[in-house]
């Protein structure tokens, strides 16, 4: 992890900043210690746990597989240029955290594009830092994102982040925290919240077995923003996936119907698709400026 990104961490316990170090692990003055995992993340919910349902193993190995096809590629692209634009005024290596990161494909996409343009570096200048609460999800995070630091939080909690510290928060298709995304947020800095049109995948609704998408998510999203942030930019994106039926399963096994879905069952409907399947994305991506603190 690099030393500056270091320096922006909390201890999740104490709220006090880590101790210099030259090695990986984290301590605080307080004697609160953290050792990175073998693959690079830290578990900063050791004892305490979480009451939510982390996405599992299976859930991951589906998500990596889908995103590394590249089916998403024209919104990671679009998530790093409203990034982008957002922040036209940073300085050259901006801090950005991703909240609800899964497997950092994202972040990966997004602070490879910050650093360069055309997308030709292989590493990132810009600062990472990724939470989730799968440490399934986040293996491959750390991989992925070899410089970045990876925990396993809860983003309901406060995040051990200092105050302002960040340039973008970035929030794909997982929970939000306002007033948390707002207090480590510099001022001038931006908040990219990515969510699903009701158009999302619609012609496989329902032999993947998906969830509904309700109607109206955007206006729940502005209202529940609204107190912390004021809205900057909005665009939609809608593209068509051509999709094969190891794909179908993926892409419904990665998202929220994974929690409920039996593999086997779905993979027998599925295999009765053609090789390729015609299938909507869609998605709002919304950017967010912090109100004064
Ligand atoms: C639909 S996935 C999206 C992952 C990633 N942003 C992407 O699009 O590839 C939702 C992610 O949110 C994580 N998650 C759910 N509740 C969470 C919480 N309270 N705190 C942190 N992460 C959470 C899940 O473990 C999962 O990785
Ligand atoms: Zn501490």
């Amino acid at each position: 992890m690099r030393a500056d990104v270091r320096a922006l961490l909390r201890c999740p316990h104490c709220g006090e900043p880590f101790q210099p170090g030259p090695g990986p692990r984290l301590q605080c003055p307080a004697g609160h210690s953290f050792d990175a995992a073998k693959q690079g993340y830290y578990n900063f919910l050791t004892g305490k746990g979480t009451s939510f349902t982390a996405d599992s193993a299976a859930m991951a190995a589906s998500r990596a597989a889908f995103l590394e096809r590249g089916h998403y590629a024209p919104l990671a692209e679009a998530l790093a240029g409203m990034v982008r634009d957002a922040l036209s005024d940073a300085e050259a290596d901006p801090v950005v955290v991703d909240a609800g990161a899964g497997t950092g494909y994202y972040l990966h996409e997004v602070t490879s594009r910050l650093s360069s343009p055309d997308h030709s570096a292989d590493a990132s200048a810009s600062r990472a830092v990724a939470f989730d609460i799968s440490k399934f999800a986040l293996r491959r995070a750390a991989r992925l994102n070899p410089e970045a630091a990876v925990f396993v939080w809860d983003v309901w909690r406060p995040l051990p982040l200092a105050d302002g510290c960040a340039d973008a928060a970035l929030v794909v298709f997982a929970p939000r925290n306002p007033a948390e995304f707002r207090r480590i947020l510099r001022p001038g800095g931006v908040a990219v919240v990515v969510t699903p049109l009701p158009s999302h995948l619609r012609e496989i609704a329902e032999v993947a077995g998906l969830l509904d998408i309700e109607e109206g998510k955007t206006e729940r999203l502005d209202a529940g923003m609204g107190q912390d942030f004021e809205l900057l930019d909005r665009r939609s994106l809608e593209f068509t996936l051509h999709l094969s039926p190891d794909d179908v399963a993926a892409v419904a096994l990665m998202g929220p119907a994974g929690h409920h879905l039996d593999p086997e069952a779905l993979r027998e409907r599925t295999s009765a698709l053609g090789r390729s399947t015609p299938v909507t994305a869609g998605f709002t991506l919304s950017a967010y400026r912090p109100r004064p603190v």
